[in-house]
């Protein structure tokens, strides 16, 4: 049996400070701007169930390996995957995977910063009192003109990137620990707040069937965002798992899975604490984050008239509505925008931590210059998301194959939510179980081996989870015509 490693970068000081991290980092902008507005364009109910089952068959056994991992390598994704690759008798290729979560996080980040500015920005705007009374039109009008500038989208992403980075370089197990644990319960507060003036529009119930009944037509053939079925030349609908991916996809997303940021988390993590139970702790609360997310913004879309498929603004042009003209809404409004901001913070540093410890460990680079080198490449790569929004709103780079009519930021979020992500999964699944040892992966998890929890994990990421990964993604790639 392998003597167990320590990490050079630290450790977290109790098992409920990793727990307060993993979640600073599952929860963030993927739970309360990306969930509401990818249900909305893939016609609500179903896409959720399927979102859920997806938490619940791929993301926590994912989560639990992918800790699991972390915590024995106790390096940097790139040098555990090195490391444990030797050490189970395969090779030292599964360095690789790391090298993919290292580019999935730092592409990811670099359009994550650029939301993560548009949250900043609303800070301002909500405090000032900007959206007092407004109506639904001139809430949307404001969005568009804000976006439409590039400068202004260009100054918050900086800012944030900045915000990012100081974080990152004084050392994750740091300063963070403390602020997540306000944080976190505050926002968990405020979109409580939220679901109760909710409540009282008169479109609650609908907001509640749009979210929890599925209808799968809206999931399984092909439509416009939001809408409209497509249809082929003799009129009948179009087959597609395409949304099923974009549920799947936005498991991993959510739960900051498949790219090594948990793997890093977990090499932070002190011997001897359950991994499952972290782990579906971690995942409960990111999952109630999103349905309370989803449960404010569907009901005033609906009292609103709005459309529920708007795209990427949908939270910025609903939820100023409701400040505009709730009781102490500037308060509520400002509040809400500051942890949303805070939300994505403690997500964002974990995205460019497996980069940054890499060049620690490797490269002999000090940590806040490290930091430096790869916050400034980040936010280089972000100036792409800035102008997808205005001068380049007509740009379309890679027009082709499942990149046809999508922007720069389209482009990088389907291919990292939808392609790298349950790549990377897929393949710290087929690591965890059919390279590592039984043995190894059960004293990490410090269960026994003949432990029916134990067998659960192992056989269902050794089955149901690749299985279900490749299914939808042999779709994506053609094998799979159905
Ligand atoms: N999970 C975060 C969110 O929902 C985003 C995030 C942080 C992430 N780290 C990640 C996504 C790693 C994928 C992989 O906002």
């Amino acid at each position: 049996m392998v003597r167990k490693r320590t990490s050079m970068h630290g450790q977290w000081s109790s098992r409920w400070a990793f727990i307060l991290a993993a979640t600073g980092s599952a929860v963030g902008l993927g739970n309360i701007w990306k969930f509401p507005y990818i249900a909305g364009e893939n016609g609500g109910g179903a896409f959720v169930l399927v979102y859920l089952i997806c938490i619940a068959i791929i993301g926590i056994p994912i989560m639990m390996a992918e800790i699991m991992i972390g915590r024995r390598g106790r390096q940097s994704p790139v040098n555990t995957m090195y490391n444990l690759g030797i050490e189970s008798g395969s090779t030292s290729h599964w360095k690789w995977l790391g090298w993919l979560g290292v580019v999935a996080g730092f592409l990811i980040l670099s359009y994550y910063s650029v939301i993560a500015g548009w949250a900043l920005n609303y800070v301002l705007e909500t405090a000032s009192g900007t959206f007092t009374a407004m109506n639904a039109e001139a809430v949307s009008s404001t969005f568009g003109s804000f976006v439409g500038n590039p400068m202004a989208l260009l100054f918050w992403h900086t800012l944030f990137m900045m915000l990012t980075m100081f974080v990152v370089a004084r050392g994750v197990s740091g300063g963070l620990e403390k602020a997540v644990r306000f944080l976190m319960p505050g926002l968990f507060i405020i979109l409580l707040i939220m679901v109760g003036y909710a409540l009282n529009t008169d479109e609650f119930s609908r907001g509640l069937s749009f979210l929890f009944e599925p209808n799968f037509d809206n999931l399984l053939y092909k439509h416009q965002p939001g809408g409209e079925f497509i249809l082929n030349t003799s009129g009948e609908k179009i087959f597609t798992l395409e949304y099923v991916l974009i549920a799947m996809g936005h498991a991993f997303f959510t739960l900051s899975l498949g790219m090594g940021a948990i793997m890093i988390y977990g090499s932070y993590l002190p011997n001897r604490v359950s991994i499952a139970k972290t782990s579906f702790i971690i995942a409960g609360a990111d999952t109630l984050v999103a349905l309370l997310a989803g449960m404010a913004i569907f009901p005033i879309v609906f009292a609103n008239n709005l459309d529920p498929g708007k795209g990427p603004g949908l939270i910025f042009e609903t939820l100023p509505l409701a400040f505009g003209h709730m009781p102490g809404g500037v308060f509520f409004g400002t509040l809400f925008f500051v942890l949303l901001v805070f939300a994505a913070w403690s997500s964002s540093i974990s995205l460019i931590e497996p980069a940054v410890a890499w060049l620690v460990e490797n490269k002999g680079v000090q940590r806040v210059r490290a930091s430096v080198i790869m916050g400034f490449a980040c936010w280089l790569v972000g100036l792409l998301t800035v102008f997808s929004f205005n001068i380049w709103e007509k740009v379309y780079p890679l027009n082709f194959w499942k990149f046809k009519n999508k922007t720069f930021f389209d482009v990088l979020d389907y291919l990292t939510a939808n392609i790298m992500l349950p790549l990377g999964g897929l393949a710290i699944a087929v690591f965890s179980v059919w390279i590592m040892s039984r043995g190894s992966s059960a004293d990490e998890l410090e269960m026994p081996e003949n432990a029916s929890a134990y067998n659960l994990w192992y056989y269902m990421t050794r089955y149901a989870t690749p299985i279900a990964v490749l299914v939808v993604f042999g779709n994506l790639v053609g094998l799979i015509d159905f």
